[in-house]
């Protein structure tokens, strides 16, 4: 078998908060393209700063970040829109705006690139058909249960097919069938070649779903 190349490569990574908190402590890590993989570990382990580093929303103190081939602590400020075209992400409160239909709600990001409508429409609907929602795009958010909610943020995510995709706590606010139903999304979306990323406390799913999982603890990783 070809050996995979690499989606995220980080060396000795520190994140040390302004407090002198350090989140994160030397932090060594590879994930391979194509590869689904759990970040697990107790609240305040470090897995949100360690997948908010990965898309610059907070910044390593020292150590490197490749993602993708590029240093991303390098990048400049107003470049910063490049490297996260390139990443979806997905969070626990999904995120999603009250004002705005499922169809723009999903749209959003395509049309701040600035893309074609055509394209943009073409886009949003196999994103809304993949997550199995095209029959609500006229429907705004309230009307939605909240894995509907969820499945919306997960469109919007993946709608530009990004590389990675980065979910924390997807399932953290969903009942079992509905965590369960939204994992096999994350599985179908990785099968068709997106790299996963999934912050989680749920060991049982963990389990489940038979991927490899990054231990951390008090900012470490605790073993692979
Ligand atoms: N902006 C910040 N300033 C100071 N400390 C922070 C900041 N962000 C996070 N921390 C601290 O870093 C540690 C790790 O937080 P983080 O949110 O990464 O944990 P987590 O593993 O995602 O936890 P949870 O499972 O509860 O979401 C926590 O102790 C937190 O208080
Ligand atoms: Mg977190």
């Amino acid at each position: 078998m070809q050996p995979l190349s690499a989606i995220v490569q980080m060396f000795h990574v520190y994140k040390t908060f302004d407090d002198n908190y350090r989140a994160l402590i030397d932090i060594n890590l590879r994930i391979e393209k194509g590869e689904f993989l759990f970040l697990v570990g107790p609240s305040g382990a470090g897995k949100t700063t360690l997948m908010r580093l990965l898309f610059r929303e907070e910044r390593a103190s020292s150590g490197q970040i490749i993602v993708y081939g590029r240093n991303i602590n390098k990048i400049k400020a107003g470049r910063i829109y490049q490297l996260r075209r390139k990443i979806g992400v997905v969070f626990q409160d999904f995120k999603i705006i009250p004002t705005k239909t499922v169809f723009d709600n999903v749209a959003y990001v395509l049309q701040v690139l600035g893309q074609p409508k055509s394209e943009i429409e073409r886009k949003v609907y196999a994103a809304l058909n993949r997550v199995g929602l095209e029959k609500r795009m006229d429907h705004y958010p309230k009307k939605l249960s909240g894995g509907e909610q969820q499945r919306v943020a997960i469109a919007r995510a993946v709608v530009n097919d990004p590389v990675l995709l980065l979910a924390d706590e997807p399932t953290g606010n969903l009942d079992a069938d509905r965590a369960h139903e939204i994992m096999k999304l994350f599985n179908d979306i990785n099968l068709h070649g997106t790299t996963v990323l999934m912050a989680t406390h749920n060991i049982g799913l963990v389990g489940k779903m038979k991927k490899r999982a990054i231990y951390l603890r008090e900012g470490k990783i605790a073993h692979c």
